[in-house]
C-alpha cells in the first residue's frame, strides 16, 4: 500500500474536502482536516464571547481549549473540551469568524504541533488544508494545490448547502473572495501553492476524475 504524506492545499470550495477523504480512503492511509481544528478553535472563541479580530484575547482562549480532530477519513469526528462539534463548525457564525482566529500566529502554532503529532503517528496520510505544502510538511512526498475557477467554486458551495436561489448564489460566491482574500493576504502563513506543488484545476473535473489523479500522482511520488 501507499507510504507517504499527501498535501491537499488549495481556497475554499474546490471540493477538497470531499476528494481528500475519498483519496485517503482509495490509498488507505489517515485523513486529516486542518480546517475543521480552525473551525473548532472559533468554537471556542465565540464561546469564550472573545472578539475573533482580539488576536491576544483569541491567543489566550485557544491556548486554553482542547481540541480533537479524528484522523479515519469515514468518521467525522471534532471536539472542543469533549464537546462534539462537528455539525456546529460548518455553520454561518463559524464560518464568518474563521479567518481572524487561523491568522493569529499563536493559534496557528499550537495547532501546526498538533497537527505534526497526528501525521507522525501515520506511516500514510492525506492532510488538507491551506499552509500544509509549505509550512506544516515541507517535506511531504507529493504536495498537491487544488483550484477552480471562482464560480464553479460558489456553484459547488451552494449546491453542497441546498441552495438555488441566484442572489444568495452571489453572497455565497462573496463569502468566498472574502475569505480568499484574507487567507492569502494574512503575514503567517498565507495561502499559496508550495514551489513543489502540482496544480490541479478541477473546473472542469467531476469528483472521481480529481480523485483518480490524487491518487495517481500518490504513487508517482514514491
Ligand atoms: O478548509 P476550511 O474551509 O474548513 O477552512 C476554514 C478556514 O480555516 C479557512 O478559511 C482558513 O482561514 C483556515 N485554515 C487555515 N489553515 C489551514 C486550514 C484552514 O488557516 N491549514
Amino acid at each position: 500500500g501507499f507510504r507517504g504524506q499527501v498535501t491537499l492545499d488549495g481556497p475554499s470550495g474546490t471540493g477538497k474536502s470531499s476528494v481528500a477523504r475519498a483519496a485517503a480512503a482509495r490509498l488507505g492511509a489517515a485523513y486529516l482536516d486542518t480546517g475543521a481544528m480552525y473551525r473548532a478553535a472559533t468554537v471556542a472563541v465565540l464561546d469564550a464571547g472573545v472578539d475573533p479580530e482580539d488576536a491576544e484575547a483569541v491567543a489566550a482562549v485557544v491556548a486554553g481549549a482542547r481540541i480533537e480532530v479524528g484522523t479515519a477519513a469515514d468518521v467525522e469526528l471534532v471536539r472542543v473540551d469533549g464537546v462534539d462539534v462537528a455539525v456546529r463548525i460548518r455553520g454561518a457564525e463559524v464560518t464568518r469568524a474563521v479567518s481572524a482566529v487561523s491568522a493569529v500566529p499563536a493559534v496557528r502554532r499550537q495547532l501546526v504541533d498538533q497537527q505534526r503529532a497526528l501525521v507522525e503517528a501515520a506511516d500514510a496520510v492525506v492532510v488538507e488544508g491551506r499552509d500544509i505544502g509549505t509550512v506544516v510538511l515541507p517535506g511531504a512526498t507529493c504536495k498537491i494545490y487544488l483550484t477552480a475557477a471562482p464560480e464553479a467554486r460558489a456553484q459547488r458551495r451552494a449546491a453542497q448547502l441546498g441552495v438555488r436561489d441566484v442572489a444568495e448564489i452571489a453572497a455565497i460566491a462573496a463569502d468566498l473572495r472574502r475569505r480568499d482574500t484574507y487567507d492569502s493576504s494574512r503575514a503567517d502563513s498565507p495561502l499559496r501553492p508550495a514551489a513543489d506543488a502540482v496544480v490541479v484545476d478541477s473546473t472542469a473535473l467531476d469528483r472521481d476524475q480529481v480523485v483518480d489523479r490524487v491518487v495517481e500522482l500518490a504513487h508517482e511520488s514514491l
